[in-house]
């Protein structure tokens, strides 16, 4: 693939066949909550908890995107775009964890047809969060069984999709599954225990292999991977011995303790030695990191933003738990780091108050390219970047979001960087197509390229939109 810039005009062209797509995920945006056998998740339980969620908001609607499935294909083919990463909702597939529910699996498989005759290319992800409760009843991700649940679910839908679906992603960002859940509280189950956040992080990682195991035998060569989320984590005073190792930690806190056991078989020494109080690798078992480190063929990349960090303040004794959105209580998911801080290093953030940092994403991918996906001889593609900004939509429902164009132009112009550097790159999914729930954070948090107004359901392309299509169809971006 060749990539080229124009300098005259500051043109960027990427190479062909570069994927230009978008994502979702189920429980942001489906709605019927309650339908055609579907049960409860563990977000549908954790959004009825008081405070978890910002203004109450749950997935029992929000898009209803269960009932405008066709409509919302369209608007992606209308676009132009030619790839949608979507998941799906294991309590709709197998409501209780176990058996298949026949209509959940008929669902994925018309949505599936709406794309392939739209000329859109289907990208599967198993697990983006939505864990059946029954599950969460019996341990959740704590218990190892969960692992073998996921593989038999994983059965279900690749012996109902495997011969439509050429991509696969077993789980997404399971860093959020895992420490944002069992030890931060912010995502459900909101529970506040390092020490079954590490043993979640290790069966997630298993459920990985076992649902790679299981794509593996299905009959067709199926494309698989799985979607690891990443920050660019800086010492805020590069000279200071301290801020260097506060780094260090987030670093293996955060893209090590995931990427090591997938690319090298093990958890990586250091990490070890921070999360050795909580635990970290006591449930592994013979055998598990092999199954774990199977090839794949794609490492889906998830970037949103970087951070600086410093070592603790001797004099600041920040308490461990605080209030975090919606105000249930939160403690800081780097199990063995809690006490590093992040430093604002004074750039524009998005409504996330997250740091507009593409720079951060050029030396991701060329990290990534070295010492994990390089040597592994496969390539990456960008499952998810995007951003959140406060969009005031006019009387239409129109949005003009320049602040959103800028973000994804200069975030491809960081992957184009990369491509140009050696980094292998296919594609770039923007998260999100519509406006969603925003976990914890409610509805409140806008994403999508596609306005949604929650009281009327309505979609409209925002100006982001139509600026996406543009560098879609043409595989140019403008500077
Ligand atoms: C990553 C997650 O996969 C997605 O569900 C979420 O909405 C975005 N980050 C934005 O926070």
């Amino acid at each position: 693939m060749t990539s080229t810039t124009d300098l005259t005009t500051s043109e960027l062209t990427f190479p062909a066949g570069f994927s230009f797509g978008t994502a979702t995920a189920a429980y942001q945006i489906e709605g019927a909550a309650a339908e055609d056998g579907r049960r409860d998740s563990i977000w549908d339980a954790f959004c009825r908890v008081p405070g978890a969620v910002i203004g109450g908001d749950s997935g029992e609607v929000v898009c209803d995107h269960y009932h405008r499935m066709p409509a919302d294909v369209d608007l992606i083919a209308d676009l132009g775009l030619d790839t949608y990463r979507f998941s799906t909702s294991w309590a709709r597939v197998c409501p209780d964890g176990g058996p298949a529910n026949p209509a959940g699996v008929d669902f994925y498989s018309r949505l599936v047809d709406e794309l392939l005759d739209r000329g859109v290319r289907p990208w599967l992800t198993l697990y983006h969060w939505d864990l059946p409760q029954a599950l969460q009843e019996a341990g959740g991700w704590v218990n190892r069984d969960t692992a073998h649940r996921f593989a038999d679910y994983a059965q279900v839908m690749v012996d109902a999709l495997g011969d439509r679906v050429d991509v696969w992603t077993t789980l997404n960002e399971p860093w959020c599954s895992s420490f944002l859940s069992y030890a931060a509280g912010e995502h459900a189950p909101g529970h506040t225990s390092p020490s079954e956040a590490v043993d979640a992080a290790h069966h997630l990682l298993l459920a990985h292999g076992l649902g790679v195991q299981v794509l593996r035998g299905h009959g067709r060569d199926l494309t698989v991977g799985i979607t690891t989320n990443h920050t660019v984590a800086d010492p805020a005073d590069p000279d200071d011995p301290g801020d260097v190792d506060a780094a260090r930690r987030i670093d293996g806190a955060f893209n090590r303790v995931f990427l090591d056991p997938i690319f090298r078989g093990d958890y990586p020494a250091d990490v070890l030695e921070d999360m050795s109080w909580a635990g970290l690798g006591r449930v592994a078992r013979e055998g598990d990191m092999a199954l774990i480190s199977a090839p794949i063929d794609v490492l889906g990349v998830n970037y949103y933003n970087g951070g600086a960090f410093a070592a603790p303040d001797p004099r600041v004794h920040e308490p461990l738990t605080h209030p975090g959105p919606g105000g249930l209580l939160r403690r800081s998911p780097y199990v063995g780091s809690e006490r590093v801080r992040g430093v604002s290093r004074g750039l524009p953030v998005t409504d996330m108050g997250w740091e507009i940092q593409p720079d951060g994403l050029t030396r991701l991918l060329l990290r990534l390219q070295r010492e994990y996906t390089g040597p592994a001889g496969i390539p990456m593609v960008i499952t998810e970047n995007g951003a959140a900004f406060p969009d005031v939509a006019d009387a239409g429902g129109f949005v003009q979001d320049h602040d959103r164009i800028a973000y994804l132009r200069d975030h491809l112009a960081a992957v184009h960087a990369a491509l140009e550097q050696g980094a292998d790159v296919r594609g770039y999914l923007v998260w999100s197509l519509l406006d969603n729930f925003e976990w914890a954070w409610g509805c409140g948090k806008r994403f999508g390229i596609v306005h949604v107004d929650f009281d009327t359901l309505e979609r409209t392309p925002k100006a982001s939109a139509q600026w996406y299509s543009g560098v879609a169809r043409t595989g140019r971006v403008t500077l």
